[in-house]
């Protein structure tokens, strides 16, 4: 069998630049409301379950493409220019710029964009994805050291694995769950992991962390509640000294002390950004669910795996399909800190550049496989570690200077998560919107509909 990790394998990106364009105002309106707004109203940093549902009814992500692609037939794939006033905003339309605009940052493709600084500000006011350049290096430097990136088995594997089977193990024996039995389960096992046993309970920590999101959602539009905030970074702060063994705490508490680094803030964001895991975890049990043979080869590698801290790459690839398919991040922002050049055209500086994952995972006037559960994707030959121009166009971890440092943890943790839901049984869905091999799959799937029983 080929040996699968987490790199896409893509076709090449086509070699010639073009330059930008300009949309006219009925253009900028006409995808203002179908790229944009649809992405704004589901909650970039928490997701609202009413208009989630909504774009599952009505497939928003799927009018999202057409309207994207159908700008790109009329202008070219260069970036394209929204009429927007006291604003300038680019819309990116093909792999080639998606490419150079997170290989090139943070100058002079800034990731702490005036958008994600207003809402991310909220809670985490010092995150590394928000830093300055200059604050930038060393919480970068601190955040791939504590969460291992590029190391399959993090240091805390085999205690991950352990929390993963106490927390999650009910749901299977119990025999059927859905979003609302499977998310408390899931923040148990994330405050374990990431802060401690004396954790598991505390959901009047990950409640106030909701509250400060759905706040963030609005980001300029809402006024910081800065005592909220401050609360929340001091109560992390207090798991964060106490280090309990096996927790990602005790990982920090070992790392050289940096004052700069504002630790809490970094921890803020990992605990927001479990939530996508748990909702990829969720989704990817869909995947198996309608696709028996694919299921069946990850029930062989379940067996096979060593007990205390299991390799799994089938399920790796699983997870990566679910976040390909459906991406939990659903724009990639990046803004410009000085005047650039496409194609013998000029952006101005300060220009937002929106990378939509809709199009970018799922431009099937490009991707043989956009619309396919396709595993295979991400089989390891030839993978040139994810820096050439070919991979740019699936990237639901970032790439880049930016790329998600959480990347080989999520992918461990889930996988673990999805074989002590499936160990030794069949999933069946029950609920939710069918994903079915053979079958052009939804490119908006609701989670919180998606339910499952066991056999
Ligand atoms: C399914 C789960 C996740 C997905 C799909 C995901 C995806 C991403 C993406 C797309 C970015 C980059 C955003 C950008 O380029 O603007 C990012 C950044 C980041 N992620 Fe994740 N993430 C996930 C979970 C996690 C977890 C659980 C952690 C920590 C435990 C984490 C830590 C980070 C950090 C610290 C950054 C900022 C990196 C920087 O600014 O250099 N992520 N993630």
């Amino acid at each position: 069998m080929t040996a699968l990790h987490d790199r896409a394998v893509q076709h090449p990106a086509p070699a010639v630049p073009a330059p930008a364009s300009r949309a006219g105002v009925g253009e900028t309106l006409r995808l203002a409301g179908t790229a944009l707004a649809p992405m704004l109203a589901r909650g970039i940093i928490l997701r609202r379950p009413p208009l989630v549902r909504l774009a599952d009814r009505l497939q928003l992500d799927d009018r999202a493409v057409r309207a994207l692609q159908a700008s790109r037939r009329r202008h070219g794939d260069g970036p394209l220019l929204l009429r927007v006033p006291g604003r300038s905003l680019a819309l990116v339309l093909s792999a080639r710029d998606a490419g150079r605009l997170l290989a090139e940052g943070p100058t002079p493709f800034s990731p702490a964009t005036r958008e994600k600084r207003a809402a991310l500000q909220h809670f985490q006011p010092r995150g590394v994805l928000i830093s300055p350049p200059e604050e930038r290096p060393a919480r970068r430097a601190w955040n791939e050291t504590a969460l291992q990136v590029d190391v399959p088995l993090h240091a805390q594997a085999a205690s991950v694995a352990q929390i993963a089977a106490q927390e999650l193990s009910g749901l299977r024996t119990a025999g059927r769950w859905d979003w609302d039995t499977f998310a408390p389960a899931w923040w148990r096992a994330v405050r374990r992991l990431t802060l401690g046993d004396a954790a598991r309970d505390d959901e009047a920590l990950t409640d106030l962390l909701g509250r400060l999101r759905s706040r963030a959602n609005w980001a300029f539009l809402r006024r910081t509640d800065g005592p909220a905030r401050a609360e929340l970074l001091r109560r992390i702060e207090a798991y964060v000294q106490a280090a309990e063994p096996g927790s990602l705490a005790a990982t920090v508490a070992a790392l050289p002390a940096d004052p700069d680094v504002h630790v809490a803030d970094q921890v803020a964001h990992w605990l927001f950004a479990w939530d996508a895991a748990g909702i990829a975890t969720h989704r990817s049990l869909a995947l198996l669910a309608g696709h028996p043979a694919h299921a069946a080869a990850v029930a062989e590698e379940v067996d096979r795996a060593d007990a205390v801290a299991p390799d799994l790459p089938l399920l790796r690839a699983t997870v990566l399909e679910s976040v390909r398919l459906w991406p939990t991040t659903l724009a990639v922002l990046r803004e410009s800190t000085q005047d650039t050049d496409w194609a013998g055209s000029t952006v101005p500086a300060g220009t937002t550049f929106v990378i939509a994952s809709s199009l970018a995972h799922r431009d099937d006037e490009l991707l043989d496989d956009a619309d396919r559960f396709a595993p295979q994707l991400w089989a390891d030959d030839a993978a040139p570690g994810g820096t050439s121009a070919s991979l740019w166009s699936m990237v639901p971890f970032s790439a880049g200077p930016a790329r998600c440092p959480g990347r080989d943890l999520v992918l461990y943790t889930t996988g673990v998560a999805l074989s002590v839901l499936t160990a030794g049984h069949r999933v069946e869905q029950v609920a939710g919107r069918r994903v079915v091999e053979g079958t052009a799959l939804p490119r908006s799937l609701d989670h919180t509909a998606l339910a499952y029983r066991v056999s």
